[in-house]
């Protein structure tokens, strides 16, 4: 059975959802999961000057936000965040950047990873997204798990081979292809984690 994190920032809620649905799909795979989403930094000001962020903070549903536990336990490793003028969030990164002592130990080496994402237009940076979280995986020594479109037929019609992605346009939340993509993702995740975790660990 693997151990699956799902570290993410949402500012909104949109990235919460496929990061709920991924976790879901792990869990059906037989995985256990965790879902943690990264502290909020933004200064209050900002967050009060937009009604759909405020509420998002004010709501917030999680109790435990993503720690170095987190990742050393994890065998797969599921990154989201909001496109944020193409690349991830800035409270992401922070996170991530905490990750030196690991790094150093060789602690994140040889796990699964893997990203999503939500912007709010098509051509608005998912890909480049996806791709720019994926690059801390190659500085870990992590193996990296695109979503592709082979590991289900719904791919084919839905599916961002980089990884489960959401178009929110008018602030839209994820609809059902989106979730679907997210849960074969998190599905795919498990396996994967799974079977390399086994291997060594025998
Ligand atoms: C500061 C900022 C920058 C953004 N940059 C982009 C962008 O480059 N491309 C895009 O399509 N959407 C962009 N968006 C829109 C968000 O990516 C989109 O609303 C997303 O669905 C929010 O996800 P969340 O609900 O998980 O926070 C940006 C939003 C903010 C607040």
């Amino acid at each position: 059975m693997a151990n699956i994190v799902v570290v993410f920032y949402s500012a909104t809620g949109n990235v919460a959802a496929l990061a709920e649905a991924l976790a879901e799909g792990a869990r059906g795979a037989g995985a256990e999961v965790r879902v943690r989403p990264v502290a909020e930094r933004a200064p209050r000001e900002a967050i009060e000057g937009n009604r759909r962020w405020k509420e998002w903070v004010d709501n917030n549903p999680y109790d435990t936000v993503a720690s170095l536990d987190d990742l050393e336990w994890a065998d797969g490793i599921a990154l989201g965040s909001p496109t944020r003028f193409g690349a991830a969030a800035e409270q992401l990164k922070a996170f991530l950047d905490t990750t030196g002592g690991l790094w150093a130990q060789g602690k994140l080496a040889s796990k699964v990873g893997t990203s999503f994402t939500s912007a709010s237009t098509g051509h608005g940076g998912l890909e480049a997204t996806i791709v720019a979280m994926n690059m801390v995986f190659y500085h870990w020594g992590s193996l990296i798990m695109p979503l592709g479109y082979a590991a289900d037929p719904s791919l084919m019609e839905t599916g961002n081979p980089y990884g489960a992605s959401w178009v929110s346009r008018k602030s839209a939340a994820p609809d059902d292809s989106a979730t679907g993509a997210a849960r074969v993702q998190g599905a795919r995740l498990a396996g994967i984690a799974g079977a390399l975790g086994a291997l060594s660990r025998s």
